[in-house]
């Protein structure tokens, strides 16, 4: 298949949501998101919007602290990763990565690249860049499971 990649502009975090409900409407699971970008970029903020936009009512927190956030609600699964404050890929093996990723849920990264060797490969990777109060996103098509479109 070919992969797509869509470049954007989002001027403001309204532009965020937009994004991040364009995405929700046209995935399930299972499913590996990966968010790339600096300290800041918006992958936390994207992620919030996304999972409110697949229906989770509740509070979404950061997960830089607790590594991951787990969210279940009515049948859905969903694990949000921050793997920015880890040292060592491997703790993620002492963690039980394989029971977060199954065929049930959607997974998301932040910071994928300090787990390389020990997450699975994306579906879709976003890459946020920031350019003054605006952002540049990139979001990269990479597999079946991933194949959307965004307007
Ligand atoms: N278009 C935008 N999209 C996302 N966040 C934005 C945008 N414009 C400004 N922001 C702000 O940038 C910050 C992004 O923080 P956060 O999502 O925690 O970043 P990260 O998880 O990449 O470190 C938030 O304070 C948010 O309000
Ligand atoms: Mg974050």
């Amino acid at each position: 298949m070919t992969n797509q990649c869509f470049d954007r502009v989002l001027t403001s975090e309204e532009d965020t949501k937009d994004l991040a409900q364009q995405i929700a409407r046209q995935v399930s699971a299972p499913l590996q998101i990966h968010l790339i970008g600096d300290l800041g970029a918006g992958k936390t903020t994207l992620t919030r919007y996304f999972i409110r936009a697949l229906g989770y009512e509740g509070k979404v927190k950061s997960p830089t602290y607790t590594l991951v956030e787990p969210y279940q609600w009515s049948s859905n699964q969903l694990y949000h990763f921050d793997l920015y404050r880890l040292s060592d890929p491997e703790e993620l093996e002492f963690m039980g990565i394989r029971d977060y990723v199954t065929q049930d849920t959607i997974c998301l990264f932040e910071w994928p690249s300090k787990g390389q060797g020990y997450i699975p490969k994306p579906d879709i990777e976003i890459e946020l860049t920031m350019n003054g109060a605006e952002r540049l996103v990139r979001v990269s098509c990479l597999s079946e499971k991933g194949a959307i479109h965004v307007e």
